[in-house]
């Protein structure tokens, strides 16, 4: 099995995401950290808490993250896309539980520690958490397996601008530290999420299922739902957060190609956008280019068998 620390912003597509990887026999989630990002960090906790309740899962420890971007203001997050309640206004109570007192980084630091060589982190919000957990203790880049994210924009345009995604838009400088630390990062971004299409059909097949966790999260869709087809003209609506977790469960369906990245965090028009950087096998003989210097390669997907997504989810 392998081991996940799953940071996030519940969040409609998150909660869809957690349902997934609670599902996947193949996945063991050891801890929760949650952070701003849809809505604010106590929303997102609460939200946190509540899905862990529902899927009768209160064993997993949650620990409530960042209430704000390193350097940048945070400007009230997607309620628009996730409903006032970030979970598609159904309003639910919140759980008896509540966040342990350690906050996300330092439970990053403290299990990744404890578990050198042993632990995934996937994170589908701002990356924030991960960025201060870097600057806690730099050396848990060694010790990490793999950090998978949702988020960025490679060859395409973005989404909460034209020019970049919501998750690295809302916090530029902890997406350019965490693509800058010597660990393992695979980005699933728009490149990929953008053809990875739930239909109206498939949701309502997906709402049939019992289960209160899966009525739940049936019930949060819909809002979620019609912001996609009014906004993007899609039938339904792209699978942000789930692809993350599809790729650990099968790489397979996925291209990808290696590139250092930087993240523009100016306040032009395009802070947020995720510029990789060709490399040598990219260019014809002769051809110059100025690489970004002393970073490392991050792994982007490129491509995806978005159908073979939808059927694993
Ligand atoms: C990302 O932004 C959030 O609104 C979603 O939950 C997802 O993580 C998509 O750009
Ligand atoms: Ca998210």
């Amino acid at each position: 099995k392998r081991k996940l620390i799953f940071d996030t912003d519940p969040g409609v597509d998150d909660a869809m995401a957690l349902q997934f990887l609670l599902a996947a026999p193949q996945l063991e989630l050891i801890g929760l950290t949650t952070v701003f990002g849809n809505g604010p960090v106590d929303l997102t906790t609460t939200n946190a808490l509540r899905l862990l309740d529902l899927a009768g899962r209160t064993d997993i420890p949650v620990a409530r993250g960042a209430d704000k971007p390193l350097r940048v203001p945070f400007e009230g997050g997607a309620l628009h896309v996730h409903g006032d309640d970030a979970q598609g206004n159904t309003f639910a109570p919140p759980s008896q539980h509540t966040a342990i007192s350690l906050s996300a980084a330092e439970f990053l630091v403290q299990q990744i520690k404890a578990q050198p060589g042993e632990l995934t982190i996937v994170a589908v919000g701002p990356l924030t958490n991960l960025a201060l957990a870097l600057q806690l203790d730099p050396t848990i880049a060694n010790d990490v397996v793999d950090v998978v994210i949702m988020g960025g924009n490679a060859f395409c345009s973005g989404n909460i601008t034209p020019a970049a995604e919501a998750n690295v838009w809302s916090d530029p400088d902890a997406a350019d530290l965490v693509f800058g630390a010597n660990w393992r990062v695979t980005m699933i971004g728009l490149d990929v999420t953008h053809r990875v299409n739930l239909t109206g059909a498939t949701i309502a097949e997906l709402a049939k299922l019992p289960g209160a966790f899966n009525q739940y999260v049936a019930a949060t869709i819909p809002f979620y739902q019609a912001f996609y087809e009014r906004v993007n003209n899609i039938d339904g609506l792209y699978v942000h957060d789930s692809t993350a977790i599809a790729y650990l469960l099968a790489p397979e369906l996925f291209d990808c190609k290696q590139y250092p990245v930087r993240v523009d965090t100016s306040a032009g028009i395009s802070r947020g956008k995720t510029w990789p950087s060709l490399g040598e096998s990219d260019l014809e003989e002769g051809e110059a280019l100025l690489p970004w210097k002393n970073r490392p390669l991050v792994n982007i997907a490129v491509g995806v068998r978005g159908e073979g997504v939808v059927q694993l989810m």
